[in-house]
């Protein structure tokens, strides 16, 4: 498969063709990404979570997000890569912003950024993107910020926030975002919203109507499981499988049954001679 770019997804949207798009943390995951032919990948801060075993994601740095996106990357070769920009990295200042951005491009290697907030943010992305950076947008739920919110729930759940995530996404789009992530919102609302602008709107807890889903690989496969959001669908359980090959492991060990012949060396009897001698 050729390079996924931003013109093919926004091409999907116009051709009807839902995007397709999960998270990865590592080498192994970024080339599966691509063996599964998903559109885009994302090199998320929830990272913090199902790799670092943080409560959220507030925690994870920038130095952090560069480890792990470098590693996509040298997995993921066709899939269109998002490096999220991780709290404070672009809340202090637009400079900040721009610098951060940059060293995610730069020092990760990603295909574009992403980080969070509407129309307060307008000015940031707007700066970022004139610098020469693709950015997508996210709006609704938005994680590291979510005690503001008052905790992880949905949100537009009230006519003033609907409308307010709807001016959210416009102010994104006129920004110069190229995509949006709409999280945890009633899907009636997120219909509007990828109704409403023409970039590819990517849901997550947003419901059927948009252009295209996202979901923290490690949700769907079933290998975090501190806790699970409703909008979650498990394709797999896949922490039984490694216990049990760990433990299969263990019990060979125990017994003398691992390694075997087959995964031994050998020397010549004439050399073990010597060695012996
Ligand atoms: O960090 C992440 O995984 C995300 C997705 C939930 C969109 O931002
Ligand atoms: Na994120």
């Amino acid at each position: 498969r050729k390079k996924v770019t931003i013109m093919d997804l926004q091409q999907a949207k116009k051709d009807g063709r839902k995007l397709v798009m999960l998270t990865a943390y590592d080498y192994p995951f970024g080339q599966i990404m691509d063996l599964a032919e998903v559109d885009i990948v994302l090199v998320g801060d929830s990272l913090g979570m199902v790799v670092m075993g943080l409560d959220g994601t507030s925690q994870v740095t920038m130095d952090e997000m560069i480890h792990h996106i470098k590693a996509v990357m040298r997995g993921c070769k066709s899939a269109f890569v998002v490096g999220d920009m991780p709290f404070m990295s672009y809340n202090t200042s637009i400079r900040d912003a721009v610098i951060n951005a940059g060293r995610l491009m730069k020092e990760g290697g990603c295909d574009c950024v992403k980080l969070e907030g509407g129309v307060d943010f307008a000015p940031t992305v707007e700066a970022i993107v004139k610098a020469g950076i693709p950015v997508q947008g996210h709006i609704g739920l938005t994680p590291q910020t979510a005690s503001a919110l008052g905790g992880f729930k949905a949100q537009g759940r009230n006519a003033e926030s609907a409308y307010q995530i709807i001016e959210d996404a416009k102010a994104l789009e006129a920004a110069g975002c190229f995509s949006l992530i709409v999280e945890a919102v009633p899907h009636k609302v997120s219909k509007i919203i990828a109704e409403t602008v023409k970039i590819p709107v990517i849901g997550i807890g947003a419901g059927p109507d948009v252009d295209g889903q996202v979901l923290v690989t490690h949700d769907m496969l079933g290998l975090f499981d501190k806790f699970t959001p409703r909008f979650v669908r498990k394709y797999a359980q896949i922490r039984p499988f490694i216990l049990d090959a760990l433990k299969n492991y263990r019990t060979e060990v125990m017994e003398g049954t691992f390694p075997g012949p087959e995964n031994s060396f050998t020397i010549s009897d004439e050399a073990l001679e010597q060695v012996k001698a």
